[in-house]
C-alpha cells in the first residue's frame, strides 16, 4: 500500500532525542513491570497515583521545580513547586480526614481549571478516596445524577457552582459536606452541609502520613455515555499511573526539562490522565490554562511559558485552523517541538497545516475512558500515515475482531476493536454495573466499540463507532441521556437523538421532537427546549439543532429508530425497515 508520509524523524529534526527511538526494539523488549519499576510505589508496599505524581518529586531534588504555571482567564498567572503541592495536598487530605473522610469514599470536585481543584484531587487520593472530577459546564441535573449514582459523600466545588447545586442537595443523602473554594472572597453565605476550603486549609497540617493504598484499590472515577442507559462511572484503580507514566513518557515523548501543556479539561479523562497525573508522575513542569478556546490567548500560553510539549483535540485543531495561520505568525511559537492530538478522527489537512502553521505535524492518538491511557498512537520516530491512529503502545495487544467478536481478522478488514485485556489502567468495573462491565469482554479480549481496519504494517485506521454514541468536539454524548433529558419537557412527547456532521466538531447532537397535544412547532418552543436542557445536561450535549416531526419511526417493540432518522437526515439508504411500526 502506498502512502503519503509527511513526516521524517521530526524529533530528530528539533535536536531532541526521542525516549521511545525504536519502536520495533521497544515493542520486543517491553515490560509492564519494568514501567511499575520506574515508579517508587509506597515505602513498604503499596501504591498511590499522588504519590508517584508529587511526593517522590517533593522529596527530591527536583523539590522546587515548578510542577504547575498556571494562568487564569483573566490573566493572572501563580507558580507551584512540587514541594508546594506536596505541602498543599497534604493539608488538603488532612481536611478530608478531619471531615471524617474514610477510605474509598468519593470525593467529586465541581469546578472550573484552577488550583484548588488539582490540590483536592490530589489530596483526596493521599487521603485514600476515589476522586471524580466533573466538568464545571455540566447542569445541575447531570451533577445530580452522577454524585448520586456513586454515593459521593464530598463535593468540592465554587460558591457560584454550589448555588447551581444547592437546590439538588436534598436529594442526595449520601453528600455531607459541600467545601466552597472562595478565591474571590465573595461574599457567600454557607449553610449547613457547606464548609470553608481555605479556613479549613489554613487550620490543616502540612504533614500528612499517606493512606496505605494498593495498586487495586479504586482511585478514579469518570463518568462516560454508552448507546443506553444512563452514563456510566468507569472506576479506574491506583495502578492506572503505571499507564499514565509510560504512556506520557513515551508516546508525548515527555522529557524532564519539557514544558508541557495539555489542553483538556479534568472532567474529561484526558484532563486527569495527560494533564495531571502522566506529566507530574515524568516529574514535568505544566501549563493549565484556566480560560476557555481563542486561539490568541491559547497561542498566547505557548509564547509566555515556552511550551515545548502540547497535547490537543481535533476540533481546536480545526478552530484554530479557522482562525488562519495568520495569528499563529504573530506569536512567537519557536519552543514547539512536538504536538499530539486525541479524541476524535485527526482529519490529514489538519496534520498538514500544523506542519505549516508550527513547522511540526500533529502526531494522532487513541484511546477512551475505559482504556485510561493511550493505547494506538503515532510516535515521534516514525513516519505518520496521515488519517491512521498509529501503532499499538508497546504491552498492547490490538486486534481487529469480525462481527461476532470471535475471529480476528486479516489486515485490510474492517471489523471491531479489540485490547487483549490486562494492561495496568484498564477499567476495574462501571460503577454497580458489575454485568455491563463483564458484557464488554470476550475471550480475553476487551471490545473498544469502535469500528477499524489494521493495514499490513500494524497502522490502524478509525472508520467508526459500532453504537449511536455521538463524539461532538471530543466528547461522548449518549443519545439516551439527551432524548430522557428533553421527554422531560412538558411539550415534549417523544424524542429521537442522533449525531450530524459538523466541520469544526465532526458532529454536532440533533434532536427530532414529536410534541405533545395541544403544543404547536414554533422557533419559541425550541429554544426553550433548548434552554430546559441545558439545566439539564453538558452544554456540549444539548441539541444544537431541533425538528419537529408528527411522530417518530418506532421499531414494533416501540424503539425509537435512530439509525432510519440519521439515514433520512443524511440522504442515505434506509436499510432494512422491516421492524418498523406500521
Ligand atoms: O470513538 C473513539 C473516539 O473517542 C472514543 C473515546 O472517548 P472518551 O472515552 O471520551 O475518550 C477519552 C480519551 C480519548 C473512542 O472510542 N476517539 C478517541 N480518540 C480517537 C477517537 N476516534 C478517532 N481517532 C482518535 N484518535
Amino acid at each position: 500500500m502506498e502512502y503519503d508520509p509527511i513526516v521524517k524523524g521530526q524529533s530528530h529534526r528539533t535536536g531532541v532525542r526521542p525516549n521511545l527511538s525504536d519502536y520495533e526494539e521497544f515493542w520486543r523488549d517491553f515490560r509492564w513491570e519494568e514501567m511499575m519499576g520506574e515508579l517508587d510505589g509506597l515505602e513498604g508496599g503499596g501504591l498511590n497515583i499522588a504519590y508517584e505524581a508529587i511526593d517522590r518529586h517533593a522529596r527530591g531534588p527536583m523539590k522546587d521545580k515548578v510542577a504547575l504555571y498556571w494562568e487564569g482567564r483573566d490573566g493572572r498567572s501563580e507558580e507551584y513547586t512540587f514541594s508546594d503541592l506536596y505541602r498543599l495536598t497534604n493539608r488538603f487530605a488532612n481536611v478530608l480526614k478531619r471531615l471524617g473522610l474514610g477510605k474509598g469514599d468519593r470525593v467529586f470536585t465541581y469546578g472550573d481549571r484552577i488550583p484548588e481543584i488539582y490540590i483536592s484531587l490530589i489530596g483526596a487520593l493521599k487521603a485514600g478516596a476515589v476522586i471524580g472530577p466533573l466538568f464545571s459546564a455540566f447542569g445541575p441535573d447531570a451533577v445530580k445524577e452522577r454524585l448520586g449514582d456513586c454515593e459521593a459523600r464530598f463535593l468540592v466545588t465554587t460558591p457560584k457552582l454550589a448555588g447551581v447545586v444547592r437546590g439538588t442537595v436534598d436529594d442526595l443523602p449520601s453528600l455531607e459536606t459541600l467545601i466552597i473554594i472562595n478565591r474571590e472572597k465573595t461574599a457567600c453565605e454557607l449553610n449547613e452541609k457547606e464548609v470553608d476550603y481555605e479556613a479549613l486549609m489554613t487550620e490543616a497540617s502540612h504533614s500528612f502520613d499517606m493512606e496505605r493504598t494498593d495498586k487495586d484499590d479504586y482511585a478514579i472515577i469518570h463518568y462516560t455515555s454508552g448507546t443506553t442507559g444512563k452514563p456510566k462511572g468507569v472506576v479506574h484503580a491506583h495502578e492506572a499511573v503505571v499507564g499514565h507514566y509510560a504512556t506520557a513518557r513515551y508516546v508525548l515523548d515527555l522529557h524532564r526539562d519539557d514544558i508541557y501543556w495539555c489542553t483538556a479539561d479534568p472532567g474529561w479523562v484526558t484532563g486527569t490522565s495527560y494533564g495531571i497525573f502522566g506529566p507530574w508522575s515524568n516529574g514535568v513542569s505544566q501549563v493549565v490554562y484556566e480560560g476557555g478556546f481563542r486561539a490568541t490567548n491559547w497561542y498566547r500560553v505557548i509564547e509566555k511559558y515556552k511550551v515545548t510539549v502540547w497535547y490537543s483535540a481535533p476540533t481546536a485543531i480545526r478552530m484554530l485552523m479557522k482562525a488562519g495561520e495568520g495569528v499563529a505568525q504573530k506569536f512567537d511559537l519557536s519552543s514547539l517541538r512536538y504536538l499530539c492530538s486525541v479524541g476524535e478522527p485527526l482529519n490529514p489537512e489538519a496534520i498538514l497545516w500544523g506542519n505549516r502553521a508550527f513547522g511540526l505535524p500533529f502526531h494522532d492518538n487513541w484511546w477512551q475512558t475505559e482504556t485510561g491511557c493511550i493505547q494506538i498512537a503515532n510516535y515521534p520516530v516514525q513516519d505518520i500515515r496521515p488519517g491512521s491512529m498509529g501503532r499499538p503502545f508497546p504491552g498492547v495487544r490490538a486486534t481487529i475482531l469480525d462481527d461476532n467478536c470471535e475471529k480476528e481478522l486479516p489486515p485490510g478488514e474492517e471489523g471491531h476493536l479489540a485490547l487483549r485485556a490486562g494492561w495496568p489502567s484498564m477499567f476495574r468495573t462501571y460503577w454497580n454495573m458489575q454485568e455491563l462491565y463483564d458484557s464488554r469482554f470476550r475471550n480475553g479480549w476487551y471490545i473498544t466499540g469502535d469500528r477499524a481496519t489494521m493495514d499490513p504494517d500494524g497502522y490502524f485506521w478509525f472508520v467508526g463507532r459500532a453504537d449511536d454514541v455521538i463524539n461532538t468536539a471530543g466528547h461522548l454524548v449518549g443519545p439516551f441521556e439527551v432524548e430522557s433529558a428533553l421527554v422531560e419537557h412538558p411539550a415534549v412527547a417523544e424524542a429521537g437523538v442522533i449525531g450530524v456532521p459538523d466541520p469544526l466538531a465532526m458532529e454536532v447532537v440533533k434532536a427530532f421532537v414529536s410534541l405533545k397535544d395541544g403544543y404547536e412547532p414554533s422557533e419559541e418552543l425550541k429554544r426553550d427546549i433548548k434552554r430546559f436542557a441545558r439545566k439539564k445536561l453538558h452544554s456540549v450535549a444539548c441539541p444544537r439543532k431541533i425538528d419537529f416531526l408528527p411522530g417518530l419511526p418506532k421499531t414494533k417493540s416501540g424503539k425509537i429508530m435512530r439509525r432510519l432518522l440519521k439515514a433520512r437526515e443524511l440522504g442515505l439508504p434506509e436499510g432494512d425497515t422491516s421492524t418498523l411500526e406500521e
